[in-house]
This record gives C-alpha cells, sequence and structure tokens, in this order.
C-alpha cells in the first residue's frame, strides 16, 4: 500500500510535533492533525504554537501550508486518510474499576468509533498514544462491529519515545521506530507501508518490526526503566547527603561502566512529566489484573521512591529553616518538569510548592515558559485550598524579583539561564541567612558560598 494521505486524531505534544516531522521528510505525502480542541488547532495555525520545543517552528514553517494541516474537521480528516495516527491522551482513570492506576482508555475508544464511523475502502489504524497491552484487540473489535461494509482495517502500534525538550532532534534522528503489526499477510503488507514512510528520513536498521503485544509493552517498560534509574539514583541522592558522598560522583563512576552507562542518572527532586508515573501506573495495574502482585510490588516502589524523593526536600527546606516557613517568602525558580518546554505535568515543583503553600509560607515563582494560569491551575488541581494561592503564591517575571525579600530560594528546574544568575544582586536582595536549595545540582555551589550563600545541594553531603 503506497500511503499518500495520513491523518493524525490529536494534535498535542505528541501528534503535533511528529506530524510536522513527517510532513517535513515526506513532501510527497499530505498530513492533516485534527483535533476537536479549536484553541489548539488556532495555535498550529499561528507563528504561536501551542508546544513549546526548540527547532519546532522551523519544522512546522517548512511544511505547513504545502502538505501540512492542522484542522478541527476531523472526520474528513479521518475521510481522506489512507493511514490513520492515534494519538490522544490516555490519562491514569481518575473514577471507578482501576482508579488511579489504570489508563483512561475513553479517547482511544472514541476516536476507534469515529474511524469506524466515517471510513470507506482500506485504512491503516496506527496506535501512537502509550496504552496497555492488548489494546488493539478493543480497537479492532470496534472498528468491526461499527464499520461500513466496504470499510476494512489494519491496526498497528507504533509507540512514540520522543522526550519533551528535545522532541525535534529525537524525532529526525531517533534511536529506533518501533513497529507492531499482526503476523499475518495483510499484517506484514501494514506493517512494510508504515516502514515506507519512515525510511523516507530513518535508516532501515533502526526500524523494529515486532508482534502486537510487544510493541504495546515495549513502551510502558521503556518508560519503567528510564524512571526506575532516576529513583535508583534519587535513593542514592539521600545515602549521599547522609554520608559525605557526592551524588554527581557517584554517577560519573558507575556510568562509565559501558554495561550501565551514563544516561539517565542524574539525580533530581524527582521526575515528573506526563508519561512515567502514568505508565509505570499503567504496568502496575497490569501485572495485578494478570494475578502478579509481586511484580506489580516491585514496579509501584519506583513512584513511591519519587514521591519521598519530593517530600524530603520540602522536609529539609522546613528543617533548615528553622522548622517553621509560616509567612516566609520563598522563590521557586522553574515551574516545568524538566528544561526547554512549557509542559508542567507532574512536575516535581508542584508537589513542592503544594507542600509549601500547605506550610503557610509565601511562594514567590519564577518559570522562563511557563505562564502565570497554568502554575494556578496545577496547584488548585493539586487541591491547594483557591483561597491560600491567592494570598501566598505570587507569579514573578525574573528570579531577582522571586528573590527579593526571601528567606531562600529553591531551584527546581534545571532551566540554563539558572546556571548564570548575578549572585551579588540575588544575594543583595534576599535576608539573611540566605538560603539556597538545589534540587537539580545546577547552581555554582562554590560561587554560591563565596558570595555567602547557605547551600543545600540534591545528593551531596556535607
Ligand atoms: P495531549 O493531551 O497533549 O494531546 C492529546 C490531544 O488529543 C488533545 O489535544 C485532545 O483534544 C485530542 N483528542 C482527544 N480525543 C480526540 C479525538 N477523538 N479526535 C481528535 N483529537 C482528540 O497528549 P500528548 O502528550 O500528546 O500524549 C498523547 C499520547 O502520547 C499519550 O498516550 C501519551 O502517553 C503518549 N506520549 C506522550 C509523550 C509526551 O512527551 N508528551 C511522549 C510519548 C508518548
Ligand atoms: C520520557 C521519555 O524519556 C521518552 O522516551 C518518552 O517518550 C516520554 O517520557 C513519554 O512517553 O512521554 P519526557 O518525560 O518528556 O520523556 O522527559 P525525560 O527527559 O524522560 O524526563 C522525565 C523527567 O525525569 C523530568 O522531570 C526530568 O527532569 C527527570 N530526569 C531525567 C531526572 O530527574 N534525571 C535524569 O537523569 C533524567
Amino acid at each position: 500500500m503506497n500511503i499518500k494521505s495520513i491523518c493524525c486524531l490529536g494534535a498535542g505534544y505528541v501528534g503535533g510535533p511528529t506530524m510536522a516531522m513527517i510532513a517535513a521528510k515526506c513532501p510527497h505525502i499530505q498530513v492533516t492533525v485534527a483535533d476537536f480542541n479549536v484553541q489548539r488547532i488556532a495555535a498550529w495555525n499561528s507563528d504561536s504554537l501551542p508546544v513549546y520545543e526548540p527547532g519546532l517552528d522551523e519544522v512546522v514553517r517548512s511544511a505547513r501550508g504545502r502538505n501540512l494541516h492542522f484542522s478541527t474537521d476531523i472526520k474528513a480528516a479521518i475521510a481522506s486518510a489512507d493511514l490513520i495516527f492515534v494519538s490522544v491522551g490516555t490519562p491514569t482513570k481518575s473514577y471507578g474499576i482501576g482508579a488511579g492506576r489504570a489508563a483512561d482508555l475513553r479517547y482511544i475508544e472514541s476516536a476507534a468509533r469515529l474511524i469506524a464511523e466515517v471510513s470507506q475502502g482500506h485504512k491503516i489504524i496506527v496506535e501512537k498514544s502509550t496504552i496497555p497491552v492488548k489494546t488493539a484487540t478493543a480497537i479492532k473489535s470496534i472498528l468491526a462491529a461499527n464499520s461500513r461494509a466496504d470499510a476494512t482495517f489494519d491496526v498497528l502500534s507504533n509507540p512514540e519515545f520522543l522526550a519533551e525538550g528535545t522532541a525535534v532532534e529525537d524525532l529526525s534522528a531517533p534511536d529506533r521506530i518501533l513497529i507492531g503489526g499482526e503476523t499475518t499477510p495483510g499484517g506484514a503488507d501494514a506493517v512494510e507501508a508504515l516502514v515506507s514512510v519512515y525510511a523516507n528520513w530513518v535508516p532501515r536498521e533502526r526500524i523494529i518490526t515486532t508482534n502486537l503485544w510487544s510493541s504495546e509493552l515495549s513502551k510502558l517498560v521503556a518508560n519503567a526503566f528510564l524512571a526506575q534509574r532516576i529513583s535508583s539514583i534519587n535513593s542514592i541522592s539521600a545515602l549521599c547527603e547522609a554520608t559525605g558522598a557526592d551524588v554527581d560522583e557517584v554517577s560519573r563512576a558507575i556510568g562509565t561502566d559501558s554495561r550501565i552507562g551514563p544516561k539517565f542518572l542524574k539525580a533530581s527532586v524527582g521526575f515528573g512529566g506526563s508519561c512515567f508515573q502514568k505508565d509505570i501506573l499503567n504496568l502496575v495495574y497490569l501485572c495485578e489484573s494478570f494475578g502478579l502482585p509481586e511484580v506489580a510490588a516491585y514496579w509501584i516502589k519506583v513512584i513511591e521512591l519519587n514521591d519521598w524523593q519530593k517530600s524530603r526536600f520540602v522536609e529539609k527546606i522546613v528543617r533548615t529553616l528553622y522548622n517553621t516557613v509560616t509567612g516566609k517568602r520563598i522563590a521557586i525558580l522553574g515551574f516545568a518538569f524538566k528544561k526547554d518546554t512549557n509542559d508542567t505535568r507532574e512536575s516535581a515543583s508542584i508537589a513542592v510548592c503544594r507542600d509549601l503553600l500547605r506550610e503557610r509560607a509565601q511562594i514567590a515563582v519564577y518559570d522562563p515558559r511557563v505562564d502565570a494560569d497554568s502554575i494556578r491551575q496545577d496547584l488548585v488541581e493539586a487541591g491547594v485550598d483557591p483561597e491560600l494561592i491567592n494570598t501566598h503564591l505570587q507569579i514573578c517575571d525574573s528570579p531577582y524579583t522571586a528573590c527579593q525579600g526571601a528567606h531562600a530560594l529553591a531551584a527546581l528546574t534545571e532551566w540554563e539561564e539558572f546556571r548564570n544568575l548575578d549572585l551579588i544582586r540575588l544575594y543583595d536582595g534576599m535576608l539573611k541567612p540566605a538560603f539556597v536549595f538545589d534540587g537539580r545540582a545546577i547552581l555554582p555551589t562554590a560561587a554560591l558560598k563565596a558570595h555567602g550563600f547557605e547551600v543545600f545541594v540534591i545528593g551531596k553531603g556535607v
């Protein structure tokens, strides 16, 4: 099957950038990203994209209007496509059976029903969203039960491995592309059709094909392994603080072992992002559902350790500030879950700010990319009393304003600009002793100390 027209349901952090890259690399294929979120689509069609990613503006500009389109006319986009990516959200279910663990598949199901309603002829449906193993069975069953007589479908799994902040790099030179399909002749043809799309820019040896279930499961496992490394090094960060070891030195020492490798060994105040926690919870739920409680108990520890890492950071602040932060101004540098993104989903900053607000601290937040409304909304959703947010939260437009009159500053996102702050200006503006809590080990510790700051760095013993 020669793919001439692609549609993607979902214009989010994955759908938008991924389709922009496909369109840029495959000028002979028409690509339409469809979403019912009118503001999001309008933003994708404007100069101010809804997703901040270095290099993304250029990629979108190179193809938009030529063979890249963003539309709210979902039905028309489905009708004209040979191949349909489903890239809708799969958040953790918050109610009913599996609440707090299982993936909420309502958007996947409604996308499948819409595809069934509109489609004619043959179409390839590609699971781009991260989903539980065996979801392809549910999609196939919905399609079979609701489609027109002349419609036929192949369902593939093609999980996305991009990380936010490096999405353009990850999409243009991926470590691998994973495609799972049915082991039937029709399934093999569908896999080959999708392989040929990626082969326009990805070397064939980097395109891995597997059966459907291996592909679906590999996505959850990849995220679980990455998160596990962070929890592992974060657990060691506590031991370093207790013993006088330095976690960065330990990471370097173990990371040079080629069997361990250097990546994802940076201790932090805790991992965030929309997927690590949700995907591990999903994995845990699957293990429980398949009667494997020991496996579930193993993986849930990764999340428990991450929660503990965030709460022990707050405890460290409160204890250091003479056991009370009530009424004290604390500057929070960074609200995004990592640098180079405006995404705040599950950011460690949310938990830290929530707990400090509950201690009645006055919080002054600065982040170069996150807007004030998102910060307020995140804290409301995290259960902070809106009255407390009104009276105890200030959003600042510079780190210096945030630190003015503050007892302490806490660095929670590793934005590059935090490496080169004017320390004299900061110190002069703060109350004394001026405390620094570096949750990312990115600030210049020696220089801070030389300027008179009292410094605590995650994973660094005294
Ligand atoms: P997102 O919430 O940013 O975007 C999802 C979009 O889907 C929303 O704009 C929503 O309006 C739209 N949508 C829902 N139902 C729809 C329908 N029937 N038709 C058209 N649009 C519909 O989500 P995201 O971050 O892009 O993640 C999407 C999926 O990709 C998730 O399963 C996630 O786990 C996975 N993933 C995300 C990342 C990441 O970095 N964010 C990376 C890899 C995989
Ligand atoms: C992660 C994976 O890296 C992607 O491969 C995957 O596609 C994606 O999840 C997804 O499925 O959504 P992302 O969450 O965007 O990507 O960003 P990461 O770079 O993985 O960082 C996640 C969190 O871990 C961030 O809060 C980051 O600061 C933290 N982190 C990362 C550390 O604390 N230490 C590290 O060494 C690395």
